[in-house]
């Protein structure tokens, strides 16, 4: 996730996803408790970084503090890594961790070397793209579960340009002086996926050069289909297509899924930052607004006109899509799904239900903004892969509304039900996809504090929703999913269908973890008693279920790190039994980063772990740094250590050194 620092709030409709921008206040009192709590060896930069300077692929990992286990250690059984931030990454003990593709390396065969210094647009569309978020691992051949071989997809949520291209600095919060068409290019052909051919031999998986099904997809070289309720509305009309179903590239991808059919589905978040223009009188203001269109969080505006709402007024209706891939046929058109509903989609996890219909799990990342599930209408087939390939076209979009007596119910947004009529601008069900946001708000959904990833658990039927935090919830504005005003730290609500029926209206919800130290009274976190002063987190965003069925959790904290003296990383929590609520530390990032896309391959042997953004967040707090990263100045190089070049997010893979399962 972007941190904007709260950029653009010159936009009255404006609503950073993300806030609490650094401050000194921050630092000083951050730096009191590491003083304290660490010791100033740890939380000193470059404590361990040159420690870690590895060639690409060598080993990197097992540099964890070892830190004897103090208490039962449930099913995740490891020497637990400790909570602090340095320039490097950390796993526990008896785990490795290879750095298996960076920004800039090639996806499609034939793709040039990397060239920090020589960047262009051509290069960029078929090397590895920037930000690495979402991971989806498919066995080759398809249907096999092979662990050892398979395709990856992986989402390129955004660009940061200050630490991307020399000599520029932090663009967005001056106007974007010195963004030019080219380097506006190179980030548009960053954004989007790969798909990518991966291998194991022995402990070492590698990048197969010229795998078949090698696919970049961006957000200017990739055309893409509208399909569903939506596809050919008016509202999706620009002076390019008349047709209102074709329009060029993805943005903003966060997390996403796996279809049990083999496709990969991205989600796209917060696409109203790529548009500049005027919303006051525009033809879409309503929606807009709701959507905090026109963000101006890029200069893509200003080069390219369908980002300018004035010039091209339907564009932005254009994104906000999950949109599937047949990762099968690199030549395949992706689709933009608009049954799923047009928001700030973060995931897109889906189980197959009791009755063979696929749900669907969504969340809308935005402060007070909703839960939804997607149920088909068709059911899935098994035996005919092709047969499910337009299965997400047609179905019912919920929106979730809980119930302080512990019950949460699904509302369905279907045009002409209850207050989804044309007195309130509904005219079809194009509109109440397109507005899904509005029809929602009238439908009495519960305002969350920033829905993330939602994984359903095969193992225990239950559905885990990462709520990230909310800065802005008053204190008198709390209710049961949502306890704490403001919400620095989040919390993970589990929601529980009656007899595993994925389609009921009616589910229960408890609260699994309240996060934050449960050290600190008013922090008013809940954990199991056992979980250790490392045990705790702030703000989950990604999660995983792992093939044992254990829950795995994955944070964003942006420059909120400072508040808890860790830097993101990787948590198991145990969701079942005696233990419930009881959370252990795995992987930590460098400062700067967050960690994205926990995916195990299907014998639970290997890890593949997302670092985006290594250097950006919240380096004002870093002890010993305490300013904003640049290109030529970064808080850490990771993952190269080189001079010259700059820090590049990048998939990481772990291994356990006896070749066993993760975390056991
Ligand atoms: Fe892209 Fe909500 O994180
Ligand atoms: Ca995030
Ligand atoms: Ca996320």
């Amino acid at each position: 996730m972007k941190n904007n620092d709260g950029f653009a709030s010159k936009g009255a409709a404006f609503e950073a996803s993300e806030d609490i921008p650094t401050n000194t206040n921050l630092t000083k009192t951050f730096a009191k408790v590491a003083a304290r709590r660490y010791g100033r060896r740890d939380v000193m930069r470059g404590a361990l970084g040159l420690a870690a300077t590895t060639a690409l692929g060598s080993t990197l990992g097992a540099l964890g503090g070892a830190k004897t286990a103090e208490a039962a250690e449930g099913r995740y059984v490891w020497t637990e890594i400790e909570h602090g931030v340095d320039e490097t990454h950390h796993v526990a003990e008896g785990h490795s961790a290879e750095v298996l593709i960076r920004w800039g390396d090639p996806v499609v065969p034939g793709a040039p070397e990397f060239d920090p210094a020589n960047q262009t647009a051509e290069a960029q569309a078929q090397q590895f793209g920037y930000n690495n978020d979402y991971l989806g691992y498919v066995g080759l051949p398809f249907g096999s579960d092979n662990p050892d071989h398979g395709l990856l997809c992986v989402n390129h949520e955004y660009t940061s340009e200050e630490v991307m291209f020399p000599g520029i600095g932090r663009q967005d919060r001056k106007g974007f002086p010195d963004m030019t068409e080219d380097l506006v290019n190179i980030e548009m052909a960053a954004h989007g996926g790969s798909v990518i051919e991966v291998k194991r031999e022995g402990d070492r998986w590698s990048i197969v050069a010229d795998g078949q099904y090698n696919r970049r997809i961006t957000a200017n070289g990739t055309y893409m289909e509208l399909t569903g309720p939506a596809a050919g509305s008016d509202r999706l009309k620009t002076s390019v297509d008349q047709s209102g179903t074709r329009c060029i590239g993805t943005i903003n991808n966060c997390a996403g899924g796996i279809t049990p059919w083999g496709t990969y589905l991205m989600a796209e978040e917060n696409f109203h930052g790529y548009f500049g223009g005027v919303v006051d009188g525009h033809p879409e203001e309503r929606n807009y607004k709701r959507y905090g269109v026109p963000g101006g969080w890029y200069a893509w505006s200003k080069f390219h006109k369908r980002f300018d709402i004035n010039a091209e007024p339907n564009e932005a209706n254009r994104f906000g899509w999950v949109v599937e891939v047949d990762i099968f046929d690199p030549t395949s058109t992706p689709k933009k799904r608009t049954a799923m509903g047009r928001f700030k989609h973060e995931g897109a996890e889906s189980i197959i239900n009791s009755d063979g219909r696929v749900v669907v799990y969504m969340g809308d990342d935005q402060r007070f903004d909703y839960l939804y599930k997607f149920v088909s209408e068709r059911r899935y087939n098994p035996d005919n892969r092709e047969a499910n390939m337009d299965i997400l076209d047609s179905g019912t979009l919920f929106v979730a509304r809980f119930n302080e007596d512990g019950t949460a119910d699904w509302l369905p947004l279907i045009h002409g039900h209850g207050p989804l009529t044309p007195e309130n601008g509904f005219d079809s069900q194009a509109d109440v996809v397109i507005e899904a946001r509005t029809a929602a708000d009238l439908l009495g959904a519960t305002p969350m504090d920033r829905p993330e990833d939602v994984e359903p658990s095969a193992t225990t039927n239950k559905v885990y929703v990462m709520l990230t935090n909310n800065s802005r919830r008053k204190a008198d504005a709390v209710d049961g999913p949502n306890p704490r005003g403001p919400n620095n730290f989040g919390q993970v609500v589990e929601m529980t269908p009656p007899n595993g029926d994925h389609d009921a209206l009616r589910y229960t919800w408890d609260l699994l973890v309240v996060a934050g130290n449960p050290n600190d009274p008013e922090v008013g976190a809940k954990y199991h008693p056992a979980t250790s002063e490392n045990g705790w987190f702030g703000s989950p965003d990604n999660c995983a279920v792992d093939p044992n069925g254990r829950l795995w959790i994955s944070t964003d904290q942006g420059s909120n790190w400072a508040k808890t003296g860790t830097a993101d990383g990787l948590w198991g929590v145990e969701t079942e039994g005696d233990m419930r609520g009881y959370s252990k530390m795995f992987f930590r990032t460098p400062i700067g980063a967050e960690l994205c896309g926990p995916k195990f391959t299907p014998d639970t042997t290997s890890l593949f772990l997302a670092i985006q953004h290594p250097a950006t967040d919240g380096t004002k707090a870093y002890p010993g740094f305490e300013r904003d990263s640049t290109f030529e100045d970064p808080a850490t190089r990771w993952p190269d250590f080189t001079e010259g070049m700059p820090p590049r997010p990048s998939v990481v893979v772990i291994r356990k050194d006896d070749g066993g399962e993760i975390g056991t």
